[in-house]
């Protein structure tokens, strides 16, 4: 074991883990969310991976048991009933046979797979080729229909269709985009986050009405790709999502190859080739990041948030970039508690203590210290990492963290903190 690892914080860690666990997969933290959310899943998957594989698959195989017949893996599993969370089941509509929500998650599961892969392999599991194999036949399908539906005229980056897609729900990056989808909904609104956390960290009503404005919509599209596609009042060719999946990718051509899947590795190849050059081609020199592009006005997302930095995890930079990037990133950390704020600290558009406008994710600095490593920039990357680290030893597992304070925010229970802990803690 490491010295970074406090024995009482790793401890501290698995226990918020295990009191999360429904049965084989860990809900985000009670009440505010209480069902198994897609992408907190494939980071808790990693998290279990460094001291239980088994579980550790559990948690994917469970998630994949909300997989549509088309391949996507939905933002939420609703396995069980709960009353504590909008919009739940019957806002969706969809058909699935365990209820589902309609939208998609960032797709971590491909990443969580290989790794959850070599840990039960380094720890001699005779079930891991087996177990393994299935669940990349499920990551495989998913990818599929992410370059299918979400990127038909094969551009190499893929969209969202919803701010909740992202991840980053209530990112500034959605602003522009979000103003111009109409507020009537024929879903009657009954918010219950506002019951669990201070309104002034959450999202505000009229976004609620514009999020579920896009629910409607899509539901009403008879939650068919094609339909929906050509019916989205808001389409974001994301550079963060298509990063994430590039990523995913990559490990999945890693694992065909351990997994003696020749085809399938050549396909996943040709799939991250196309995505590295889409992104690639979303760098501005200009703004020292990656942008998105709203499909709707043809215009980039020039909102500087967190988003702008994910491709690290995909994209090998050329040397001017990497300064470039790495520059970037220290003005955005220059004068915080901790980086890496989610809105740069120098935009109209910061707030630091509401959701995803200006605070810390533990899970983000996650994948962007990857990236910076990825990329030959191990100080920084080890800079984010020991922030992180901090943040969460003195503030505990919480969702988010003011930059500007390091103080913890929105509940100290996550599960995806306590795996990014777990993980984090183990690296420098
Ligand atoms: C919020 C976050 C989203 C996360 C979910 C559960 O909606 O924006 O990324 O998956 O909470 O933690």
């Amino acid at each position: 074991m490491n010295d970074m690892i406090r024995p009482d914080m790793g401890e501290a860690a698995r226990a918020i883990l295990a009191r999360n666990d429904r049965g084989g997969y860990t809900i985000p933290t009670d009440r505010l969310y209480p069902f198994q959310w897609n992408w907190d899943s494939a980071f808790v998957a990693i998290g279990f991976s460094t001291f239980d594989p088994d579980r550790a698959y559990r948690e994917l195989e469970r998630l994949a048991e909300g997989q549509w017949d088309d391949g996507m893996i939905p933002h939420i599993v609703f396995h069980a009933p709960s009353d504590t969370y909008f919009p739940g089941p019957d806002v969706w509509g969809t058909r699935h046979r365990i209820p589902t929500s309609g939208i998609t998650q960032p797709p971590v599961f491909g990443m969580a797979l290989r790794q959850v892969h070599e840990a039960a392999i380094a720890a001699g599991r005779s079930d891991a080729m087996e177990r393994s194999r299935v669940l990349f036949r499920h990551a495989l399908r998913s990818h599929r229909w992410w370059l299918q539906a979400r990127d038909p005229d094969a551009t190499g980056l893929v969209a969202i269709l919803h701010p909740w897609e992202s991840g980053s729900d209530n990112s500034p990056a959605w602003d522009e985009a979000l103003s111009r989808v109409p507020t009537s909904t024929t879903t009657a609104i009954r918010r219950k986050d506002t019951g669990h956390v201070d309104a002034a960290m959450r999202p505000k009503d009229i976004d609620y009405q514009r999020f579920i404005h896009l629910v409607d919509t899509y539901r009403e599209s008879g939650w068919d790709p094609a339909r929906q596609w050509a019916a989205a009042p808001f389409k974001i060719a994301e550079v963060q999502m298509t990063a994430i999946l590039a990523r995913a990718t990559r490990d999945l051509v890693a694992l065909a190859e351990a997994l003696e899947l020749p085809e399938e590795g050549i396909e996943l190849s040709a799939m991250e080739a196309r995505l590295t050059r889409g992104l690639a081609a979303r760098w501005r020199s200009d703004l020292r990041r990656f942008v998105s592009r709203d499909l709707i006005s043809g215009e980039d997302v020039e909102a500087p948030t967190q988003a702008g930095f994910v491709p690290l995890i995909a994209v090998t930079l050329d040397p001017a970039q990497r300064e470039a990037a790495g520059t970037e990133l220290a003005r955005w950390c220059d004068a915080m508690v901790a980086g890496v704020p989610s809105t740069a600290p120098f935009a109209p558009t910061f707030e630091p203590r509401r959701y995803w406008r200006g605070p810390v994710w533990a899970v983000i600095n996650w994948l962007i210290a990857d990236g910076l490593r990825h990329n030959g920039l191990g100080d920084q990357a080890r800079m984010v990492e020991r922030g992180t680290i901090g943040l969460m030893e003195r503030a505990g597992f919480c969702e988010y963290f003011d930059p500007t304070t390091g103080e913890g925010l929105g509940g100290d229970t996550f599960s995806w903190t306590a795996a990014a802990y777990l993980v984090l803690s183990r690296r420098t």
